[in-house]
C-alpha cells in the first residue's frame, strides 16, 4: 500500500507492508535514523516523536494510521543551525550519557513545555513516566527540561 506521512513538514510518500510500524517509516527515511527503537514492548519511549503535536510512541502506531497527520521528530528541534533549548539545557546539564533515550526525552519534553511552559519537578517527571534512561538518571533530565523552560521564560520577557 502507499502512504503519505508529512514528516517534520515535508511529505514523505512511499509503498509500504500494512504492518509497518510508524518507528521502521521513519528510520527508514533518508536522515531521519534519530527516533531511536529501543524495546519490543512500547515501555522505553526511546522511539517518541510528536503527531500532531501529541507526544506518542511511534513502535506502537502503523505508519498507515499517519495518512493526514503531522509527524515532529527529533530532528527538527534544531533550527537555522541553533539547538532548541531544550537541547541546550540536556547539554548544560548533562542530562545524558549514551543518548540513546534522548530523543524520546527531548520530543516528549518539546511537547510538555508547549502545553506548559512552567512546569514543576513533579509534571516533569509525570510527562517523562514512559520514557526510561537507563543510564543517567532522571534527575539532570528533570533539570534539563527546567533549564529549558527558564530560557524561554526569559525569552520571552524580552520579547
Ligand atoms: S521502542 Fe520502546 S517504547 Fe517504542
Ligand atoms: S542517556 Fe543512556 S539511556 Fe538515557
Amino acid at each position: 500500500m502507499n502512504v503519505s506521512i508529512t514528516v517534520n513538514g515535508e511529505r514523505v510518500s512511499r509503498e509500504i507492508e500494512a504492518r509497518q510500524l510508524l518507528v521502521h517509516f521513519i528510520r527508514e527515511t533518508p536522515g531521519l535514523t534519530g527516533t531511536h527503537w529501543g524495546c519490543d514492548t512500547s515501555n522505553c519511549g526511546a522511539c517518541v516523536v510528536q503527531m500532531d503535536g501529541e507526544p506518542v510512541k511511534s513502535c506502537t502506531i502503523l505508519a498507515a494510521m499517519c495518512e493526514g497527520h503531522e509527524i515532529r521528530t527529533v530532528e527538527s528541534l534544531e533550527r537555522d543551525g541553533e539547538l532548541d533549548p531544550v537541547q541546550q539545557g540536556f547539554h548544560e546539564l548533562h542530562a545524558l550519557q549514551c543518548g540513546f533515550c534522548t530523543p524520546g526525552m527531548e520530543m516528549t519534553a518539546r511537547a510538555l513545555l508547549d502545553e506548559n511552559p512552567n512546569p514543576t519537578d513533579e509534571e516533569i517527571r509525570t510527562a517523562i513516566s514512559g520514557s526510561i534512561c537507563r543510564c543517567t538518571g532522571y534527575k539532570n533530565i528533570v533539570g534539563a527540561i527546567q533549564w529549558a523552560a527558564a530560557k524561554e521564560s526569559a525569552t520571552r520577557q524580552e520579547a
